[in-house]
């Protein structure tokens, strides 16, 4: 595939920007090999400065649901943006975002906005260390819960690629445990909060074991923890309600990001009135952010919700079902291994192993080396998904029938390449 306009702006950007890239995974250091600079996208489709198209199973790491530059969400934003892109006071679009999330996911009663996960997960950190005057986080070994320093410690996504992080003094970390993912730990009265990917898409895609959830739940109660699902991923990306509406289990608090702000840099907390109330300026516990509820997010995000009824729910399960069937057909019998693991509308694969439950099989599986070759020989043939095996795919509700099709016969002719 032809490359070189893609070649000669990542040598431009390697000379100006850390990498070549705002954030590292797009670097393709697991993969190897030059990144696909982005000219537009549309529905299901990347198109490269190069001319090139792709079936994009990135998708803005799970934020476009509705596909790329859906009308609903562009017409949204462009009328939003004639009336002004920001004004750092209250909108009643702000409110209105509130109640559509609030309306859809029950316990989850008052909500802030920020710009960032990041900034979501850290206020919902300190929010509960503040309720529970208790400093201890637990966290889950290859979930990744933003970059702030405290939750670096284990961390999947982009930094499963990487060394864990300079910078991040012993003191950030010293409070925070980290622990194999879906097996439920002795919590005890010196910790303020779980905090828990209901089903983990930042190692791969690895669902929540029976009972682990709700395990996490029984232990916070005993304990007088917090629990807190960081839905920043799976918030209105697996079901209508999110995790805690498939699984009946409600945390204190919630995360949610990515779909929530339609493409858009929007985020937010979220969670029972006497917790949330302990926010500035009602609250002691301070949190702030100039473009947090930005009028552009939250138009995208009102839009995207809008769009979204639990038909097409079940509309993107069987599309994100059918592609991860056929893919296991291919493999089976190729003598290559893989699990073609699940949840909901989300997917990934994992080569060399027969099954994952935590952060160690997907470490195992990453070591067989299959994955970069399978996502090159993919790009070659037009489809792209994350360049890491320590990523989810993202089909959307874009896809249609000939795209999934396509992906699936690319992926019968890459075969060879794995050897
Ligand atoms: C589960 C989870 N939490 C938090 C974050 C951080 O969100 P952001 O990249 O918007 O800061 C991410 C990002 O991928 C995420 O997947």
């Amino acid at each position: 595939m032809e490359n070189t306009n893609s070649l000669n702006f990542y040598d431009r950007a390697l000379q100006i920007i850390p990498g070549g890239v705002s954030s590292p995974v797009r670097a393709f250091k697991h993969v190897g090999g030059i990144p696909v600079f982005v000219e537009s996208a549309k529905g299901p489709y990347l198109y490269d400065v190069d001319g090139n198209r792709y079936i994009d199973y990135v998708q803005s790491f799970g934020a476009s649901i509705l596909g790329h530059a859906d009308e609903r969400v562009t017409e949204a934003v462009t009328k939003a943006a004639a009336k002004g892109t920001s004004f750092a006071a209250p909108t009643l679009a702000e409110v209105e975002l509130s109640e559509k999330i609030a309306a859809r996911v029950p316990g989850c009663e008052k909500l802030r906005f920020t710009s960032s996960g990041t900034e979501a997960v850290m206020t919902a950190v300190r929010l509960a260390r503040a309720f529970t005057k208790r400093q201890k986080i637990i966290k889950f070994d290859g979930c990744y819960h933003g970059h702030s320093d405290a939750l670096l410690a284990g961390a999947g996504s982009g930094a499963a690629t990487l060394p864990d992080s300079a910078g991040v003094t012993e003191g950030a970390v010293q409070d925070t445990e980290v622990l194999p993912y879906n097996r439920v730990p002795a919590v005890d009265g010196s910790t303020a909060c779980v905090i828990v990917e209901p089903a983990a898409a930042n190692m791969g895609l690895i669902p929540p074991a029976p009972g682990f959830l709700a395990g996490l739940k029984a232990a916070c109660e005993a304990a007088g923890a917090l629990l807190i699902f960081d839905e920043v991923i799976t918030g209105f990306r697996i079901a209508y309600g999110g995790a805690s509406s498939v699984t009946s289990v409600q945390p204190d608090l919630w995360c949610f990001g990515k779909v929530v702000g339609g493409g858009l840099p929007l985020a937010a907390v979220g969670g029972k009135k006497e917790i949330m109330d302990r926010l500035a300026p009602l609250g002691d516990v301070y949190q702030a952010g100039t473009l947090s509820g930005n009028p552009l997010a939250t138009a995208a995000g009102k839009a995207v919700l809008d769009a979204l009824t639990p038909e097409s729910y079940a509309e993107l399960e069987k599309k994100t079902e059918y592609l991860a069937l056929q893919l296991e057909t291919v493999f089976f019998g190729s003598g290559i291994k893989v699990a073609v693991s699940r949840y909901k509308t989300l997917m990934s694969l994992f080569f060399g192993v027969e099954s994952v439950k935590d952060y160690a099989d997907a470490r195992a599986s990453a070591e067989s080396n299959i994955y970069p070759k399978f996502f090159h020989a993919m790009c070659g043939r037009g489809v792209y998904f994350p360049p890491s095996p320590y990523e989810s795919w993202f089909p959307s509700l874009a896809h249609g029938d000939a795209d999934l099709e396509v992906t699936v016969k690319a992926a019968a002719s890459s075969l060879s390449s794995l050897g």
